[in-house]
């Protein structure tokens, strides 16, 4: 399988500028493609600042740190982005009317044999995919955060993903060094997002009972499951709405083993999302 040398991004946010750099790292030449131009200048120096963290660990040299860095360009015209790129990697927010702009933009502006990928973790392939004239080459590669630590890419087969398109996003997650598992079926949450939503809406009613409190929960977590983090510190980290909303996407798909338990959906009403808002599960006092 030919490898790939250049990789385009579209959406420079969490994920997007990490994946990018995480590409650039394997010496791809990568093009980081966002709407908004103050996104482009935050991914930019986050991207520097990730790597000023490796080159003062010593695991790479400031030379290694700037070739990266030059490998990596940072454009608002998503034409100069994926004209000739091998591979796209959409890193849009999660709302499926959004993607499928990006993805019927992208299929009359990206070359024929370039291969579309999303980053979804929990939308449709097929839906996403649906959009473009040739869905063979639409594929799931779900990323985790940040994308240039975690371990794993999830690669998500849609309904009528081709195997040579499926192969290719299994190389592709090789070539960025990273493991891979692969879902079958485009089923809602695919595995990942599905049993950690089973888990963490499981924590939160065990909290809810009476039986354990939420630090004795996720003590449990981090100490008999090894996890690095329970589910209540997690869910402070990556948003009780975004928690809210995958469990409501989950319970239409299962049905009501997903259901949000009610301390959830009451935090999110009153505006407590997480560290990002000061406070979720714990207060994190600013100053
Ligand atoms: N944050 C996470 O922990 C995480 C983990 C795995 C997967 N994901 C998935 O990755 C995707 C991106 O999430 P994120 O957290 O990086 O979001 P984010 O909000 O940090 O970044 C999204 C970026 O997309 C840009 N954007 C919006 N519309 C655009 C368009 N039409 N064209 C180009 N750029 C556009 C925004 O300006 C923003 O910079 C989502 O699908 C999310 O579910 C997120």
């Amino acid at each position: 399988m030919t490898s790939v040398k250049t990789l385009a991004v579209v959406g420079s946010g969490t994920m997007g500028h990490g994946i990018g750099q995480l590409a650039a790292m394997q010496a791809i030449d990568v093009r980081v493609f966002d709407v908004d131009s103050a996104a482009l200048d935050r991914a930019r120096s986050g991207v520097r600042t990730s790597l000023d963290r490796f080159v003062k660990k010593g695991s790479i040299s400031q030379e290694q740190s700037d070739n990266i860095l030059g490998r990596m360009s940072f454009v608002n015209d998503l034409d100069k982005a994926v004209s000739g790129a091998d591979v796209v990697v959409e890193a849009v927010p999660e709302v499926l009317e959004l993607k499928q702009k990006v993805f019927a933009d992208l299929d009359s502006r990206a070359d024929e044999s370039t291969l579309l990928a999303t980053n979804t973790s929990q939308l449709s392939i097929t839906a996403i995919a649906s959009v473009t004239s040739h869905p063979e080459r639409v594929v799931g590669m779900h990323f985790f955060n940040p994308p240039v630590m975690m371990r794993l890419v999830e690669i998500i087969r849609g309904t009528l993903t081709s195997d040579e398109m499926l192969d290719r996003t299994v190389a592709l997650a090789e070539q960025l060094g990273k493991e891979s598992v692969v879902c079958q079926r485009d089923a809602p949450g695919f595995i990942t997002t599905r049993a950690i939503m089973a888990l963490r809406l499981e924590c939160i009613r065990i909290y809810e009972e009476g039986i354990a409190s939420m630090e004795d929960l996720d003590k449990a977590m981090r100490l008999a499951f090894n996890h690095p983090m329970g589910q209540f510190e997690l869910n402070d980290y990556n948003g009780l709405d975004i928690a809210l909303q995958g469990s409501r996407n989950l319970r239409e798909a299962y049905g009501e083993r997903f259901a949000p338990p009610p301390s959830l959906v009451s935090r999110v009403a009153a505006g407590r999302l997480g560290r990002k808002t000061g406070g979720g599960w714990y207060d994190y006092p600013t100053d």
